[in-house]
């Protein structure tokens, strides 16, 4: 039985891998529509990116909508030293032609809660949209089954800031709401995240697909990874945003804990780090299931198998 989701991004080269990934998972993934963020770049570039993704896998039926262009309450920080001026460097793929749908993306995502018996929310940039949804219409929370969240770190702490993960810290106001949202949240974090590296081996085995999906795929890591290379020294880069769409067709690749996660808002210092409570000090609610190990051999397998199909 396929799920009702509606992935919220700002791509990004690893955003456009979960799009693909979700396209290429018809059995588990019924993709209500696509919402996009100012994240990685702004939302000009995020909204046409999405549309890009979604014509180099030839479905320009998807329905991609605009949301947020800057945060809830702060200036929007962006990241193309990671992604590039265009947020997809790495392949010049051509402008879309397929048009972005009349409407808000916060707009939709509240149609589509009031609309159905239980969607799926897949943010993989800043909580923007999200946390201005469940401000606008806090009635949509009990419709929605759960929220899949990119976002956050425990013993990986921070990618932007020495406290922060990036998702997180552009909108700490919006990531707020959601985690006090009481909607059943699973998050995908740094510590996951940096556990599926893009290895020459990996890599390889996407180059090598027929079609255009799997080479475009490669030549956005290759310029995606440049950056977490020279950074952490690694033999690749963490493939973020795709873990989440991995959950909803593979969980058991995953594993992680239900904890108390709570966000900071008030100190310029630890601004958008996610207190995590991994080890059950506190007796705070224990509001997300906070992922910590992941299967990453078994997670590029399914992701090559899928992209395969495209
Ligand atoms: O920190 C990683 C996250 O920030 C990913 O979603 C990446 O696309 C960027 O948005
Ligand atoms: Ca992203």
């Amino acid at each position: 039985m396929s799920r009702k989701i509606i992935i919220d991004t700002d791509p990004g080269q690893d955003d456009a891998v979960a799009i693909l990934l979700a396209l290429a998972s018809p059995e588990e993934i019924d993709l209500l529509g696509i919402t996009c963020v100012a994240g990685n770049v702004p939302l000009a570039l995020t909204t046409k990116n999405a549309r890009i993704v979604c014509e180099l896998a030839g479905r320009t039926d998807v329905k991609v909508f605009a949301g947020c262009d800057r945060p809830m309450q702060r200036k929007l920080v962006t990241a193309e030293h990671v992604h590039g001026k265009t947020g997809l460097d790495g392949i010049d793929l051509p402008d879309p032609q397929m048009a972005l749908q009349e409407g808000h993306g916060v707009d939709f995502i509240i149609e589509q809660a009031r609309a159905h018996d239980g969607i799926t929310l897949v943010p993989i940039g800043p909580l923007t949209n999200i946390g201005t949804a469940l401000q606008r219409a806090p009635d949509i929370a009990a419709k929605i089954d759960e929220i899949v969240i990119m976002g956050g770190a425990y013993f990986e702490v921070g990618n932007i800031t020495p406290a922060a993960e990036f998702n997180i810290y552009v909108d700490p106001e919006a990531a707020d709401i959601v985690f006090k949202s009481g909607i059943k949240l699973t998050v995908m974090p740094l510590d996951v995240t940096h556990k599926v590296l893009t290895t020459k081996p990996r890599i390889a085995a996407l180059r090598a697909l027929s079609g255009p999906v799997g080479p475009a795929v490669a030549s956005w890591t290759d310029f995606f990874e440049r950056f977490d290379m020279a950074k952490y020294g690694s033999e690749g880069a963490p493939l973020h945003d795709p873990c989440t769409i991995a959950w909803l067709i593979k969980p058991e690749l995953f594993t992680g804990r239900h904890i108390n996660v709570e966000i900071e808002t008030g100190s310029e210092l630890t601004l958008g780090m996610t207190v995590a409570d991994w080890w059950g000090i506190t007796d705070r609610p224990k509001n997300a299931f906070f992922m910590g190990d992941c299967d990453a051999e078994g997670f590029y397998a399914l992701l090559t198998e899928r992209l395969a199909r495209l």
